[in-house]
Formats: structure tokens, sequence, C-alpha cells
């Protein structure tokens, strides 16, 4: 962790190796931590070819060929197998990892709950989650250390409870976000096993943790679907949109399976994510204070002494921006990837049928070919005047294409308006435990957890 002069702040990361590994220290690395397995001309090339065995893995780095693979022809890409290899215990065939008519029909079922003023109507309920917080740390004495990750974690948990199932204790916050956080531990190994064509069956450290936390996950969420059959229809809620849901082509209902896969999905991916987004948000500015003082005056200049609300959070661009750079520097979905359906080409090289193609946005948000001195915080950079010139799709924490984010909107909405209710009570500080490293586990989280020292101002 460095400070280079006043305001250049360049925030932990890995160091990419400089040649190419061997074998087996790739796996290992794969293992530990991925993003360490990349070398040094994955942040300078347009494209990265690899070829172990007969597999093929492309990486793609530029923004027309991102374009090339997630919208102009994406038709000739179905999501990576890997992905189900992964998530599928927990996950099922929900909207995450389905394909074709079974995952436009999902699709189309939850849309009309992430529509903007649908998502605009949510903003009390963050902010008011995130004044909860406040309260629970009003005993503090000054200068308690609070394990951000963790609160983090709790409170957007709350605010995807009471918003896509309108209660907020339908779950227990701790058990979910636990178990979610459990199952994605030992998950490289899974990924190490693709990548060497070994089958799922075969044990690995930290499967069978794994499979029970599946089985919790999917038993919680099993019961809450089953306790609310009989009211679904009289609700508005995620529950209900997908229990009343009917198959365009044979009008039958969602089975109950995939209810639960769906319902599963969209608590894990909505909260795990957005969490992450806050969390290293507060780490950057509590270690470059200038910022987080430029936020608190932000926002109290808008709201006051108010709770944020819809008309206010488009005039906090300075605490937009912070999370801006907060998604560019630590993706919390820092991997998009896709196979190639039938043998194509992207830019001169012959993609092969059944080639992975490897869209590492961690990379692509510190690519030297998209971004002027990658490795500084800088939140100025999405300022208008410097936003413009940059290629469409250098920046891209929500994907881009047909399979984008369905939350994007949901989810910055809501990390500003908890960024900006907390900032304006709190003051962070970094403590000598503070020193996260990005590790990958499906998600980027700091490896050791954010411990973060608050005052209340
Ligand atoms: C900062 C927060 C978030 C980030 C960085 C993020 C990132 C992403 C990315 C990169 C994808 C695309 C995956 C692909 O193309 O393979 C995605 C898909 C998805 N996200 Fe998010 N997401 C966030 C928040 C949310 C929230 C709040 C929700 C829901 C409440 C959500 C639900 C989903 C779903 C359901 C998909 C799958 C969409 C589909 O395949 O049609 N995400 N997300």
């Amino acid at each position: 962790m460095a400070m280079v002069g006043q305001q250049k702040f360049i925030p932990p990361t890995v160091k990419p190796p400089h040649k190419q590994l061997p074998l087996p220290v790739l796996i290992y690395r794969l293992i530990r931590n991925p993003i360490e397995a990349w070398g040094q001309e994955f942040y300078h090339q347009p494209l990265v070819e690899l070829q172990h065995g007969s597999r093929q893995t492309v990486f793609v780095l530029s923004s027309d060929l991102i374009h090339k693979v997630l919208v102009a022809d994406s038709e000739n890409f179905s999501k990576n197998p890997v992905d189900k290899r992964i998530l599928a215990q927990a996950l099922g065939n929900g909207i995450l990892l389905a394909e074709g008519d079974e995952w436009r029909w999902q699709r189309r079922t939850a849309a009309p709950l992430f529509r903007h003023d649908v998502v605009m109507d949510c903003i009390p309920t963050m902010a008011a989650a995130a004044d909860r917080l406040l309260e629970s740390w009003k005993s503090d004495l000054d200068n308690a250390v609070r394990p951000i990750d963790h609160e983090m974690s709790l409170v957007t948990f709350d605010v995807i409870q009471e918003t896509l199932l309108k209660g907020r204790n339908a779950f227990d916050g701790q058990l979910v976000a636990g178990n979610i956080s459990r199952y994605l531990q030992p998950i490289s190994w899974l990924v190490a096993y693709d990548f060497l064509r070994l089958p799922n069956w075969m044990p690995h450290p930290g499967m069978f943790k794994m499979q029970r936390s599946a089985r919790i996950l999917r038993q919680e969420v099993l019961n809450l679907v089953r306790s609310r059959k009989d009211d679904a229809e009289r609700s508005e809620d995620l529950l209900a949109k997908l229990l009343s849901a009917r198959d365009p082509e044979t009008g039958k209902s969602m089975p109950e399976s995939l209810v639960v896969d769906n319902l599963l999905t969209f608590l894990a991916a909505g909260h795990e994510t957005t969490a992450l987004a806050l969390t290293w948000s507060l780490f950057l500015i509590a270690s470059v204070p200038e910022w987080q003082q430029r936020i608190y005056e932000e926002v109290v200049n808008v709201a006051g002494d108010r709770p944020v609300s819809a008309d206010m959070v488009n005039r906090l661009p300075q605490t937009q921006n912070v999370i801006k750079e907060a998604l560019r520097l630590y993706p919390p979905a820092s991997i998009v990837s896709r196979q190639a359906i039938a043998s194509t080409e992207i830019g001169n090289i012959r993609i092969k049928k059944n080639a992975i193609v490897m869209m590492p946005i961690f990379i692509i948000h510190r690519h030297y070919g998209n971004w002027q001195d990658p490795e500084i915080f800088d939140p100025n950079r999405f300022a208008p005047e410097n936003d413009v010139a940059r290629e469409k799709f250098a920046f891209m924490p929500f994907g881009t294409g047909k399979r984008s984010c369905i939350g994007a909107t949901f989810a910055m909405t809501e990390a500003q308006v908890i960024l900006a209710t907390l900032v304006r009570k709190v003051w962070f500080e970094t403590t000598p435990a503070t020193h996260p490293k990005p590790l990958l586990r499906v998600t980027l989280r700091p490896d050791k957890g954010l411990p973060l020292k608050i005052r209340f101002r």
C-alpha cells in the first residue's frame, strides 16, 4: 500500500507473474487466488490465447472484442460450463445459469422488479437499513474497530430481503450469508479440477462443507416458498412473481425447485456483490481522507439531516464516482466467461468449438490500453469531462449484453444510499490490521476481511 504524493493512492493488488508459469505453479495459483495466475501481458495485450492440451482458452481484454463476444455475436456463445460446475449445486437452473428459452422466461418474470421506478421506491428501505446499522454502532466507544465486510454483508442482506421479499425477517441473515460464504470458500478447487478435466465427484478440500451449505440454503428457501404458497398471489414481491409465472409455451407454473433456484440466486447475487462494492469503497475512502471528506460535504449539502431520497441520488456525483472507482479497482464479480458453441473468430484468432472465452473484468479495469495510470485510485476518472474518451467496455462491472446484471441500477442506488448515509455520521479510519489483498472466490473479497476504526462525527 503506498501513497505517491498527495491524493495518489495506489491500493493493494496482486503481483502478476512476469513469465509463463510452469503448470504446477499455475494450478497452485488458480486454487489459491486465480487473479494471481494471470501474467503481466494480460494487462497490455488486447487478447491472450492459452493452449493446454486440447483446451483453448482465450482472454478477451479490449473493448471491440468484448463487444463481439457479449453483444454482436452473443448467439455463438453460451455460459461457461464451469459456472454450472461451481454454482449449480446451490443455484440449480435459475436465471444465472439457465440458457435459451428457459433463461428468457425467468428473465422476463423478474424484470418488472428491476424497473427504474420500482428501484427508486426501494430507497427508503435502503436508507432505513443503513440507519439501523448506525444505531447498532452507537453503543461502541470511539475508535471501535468493526469488521466492515461482515457488517456490509448483513446490511445488504436486510435490504434484499425487505425489497425482494417484502419482509425483514423472512430468513436468518447470519445463517444465509454465512452459508453463502462457506459455499464459495473452496470453489477454486472446482475451477482447478475443471482445468485438469477431473470429474465433479472427485473429493476436494471443503467439499462436504460446501454440500452442507448448499443443503442448508436450499432448505431455508424451500421452507419460505412453502409457507408463502397460499398468499403469494396477493403480494407483489419476487416470490409472488415467481410463483405466479406461467411458461409461455406450456402455460405451466414454475416447478417448486426452480422457484428455489431463483430465489437463492437473487439472494446470493443481490447482496454479496453490493456488500463488496461498499466494503471496498469504505476501504478506499478510509485510506484517502480527502475523498471521505468530499462525500461527507456532498451529502450534507444535498440531504442535510434528512434521509437520502430518490430525488437526491442523482445529486451525489462524488459519492457515485467513488463507488464506480471502487468497482473499477475491485470489481465484485471479477470474471465473465463464455464457451464457443461453434468455431468462430475473435480478432484474428480462430476460436475452436467449445473453447473458453474469459473476460476478466479485474484486468479489463486495470488494462493499460484502456486506462491511464490504472493502478491509481482516482474517482475523478468518472467526472463527466473525463468520462467521454474512454472505450465503451473498458468499464463493465455489471457485464454487458443480454446477460448483463439485471440488478445494476438496484446495486448502484443501494451502494450510494448506504455509503452516503454512513459517511454523513461516521468517520472511517484504517487500522494497522487493515491490509486487504483482493482474493477471488467467485466474488472479489478482502482476503482477511476489512477491519476499520469508526468514530461518530
Ligand atoms: C455491485 C453489485 C453487483 C455486481 C458487480 C454485479 C455483477 C454482475 C455481472 C458481471 C453479471 C453478468 C454475468 C455474466 O454475464 O455472466 C451479473 C448478472 C446477474 N446479476 Fe448482478 N451484480 C451486482 C448486483 C446485483 C443485484 C443487486 C442483483 C439482484 C438483486 C443481481 C442479480 C443478478 C442476476 C440475476 C444476474 C444474471 C442475469 C442473467 O443471466 O440474465 N446482481 N451481475
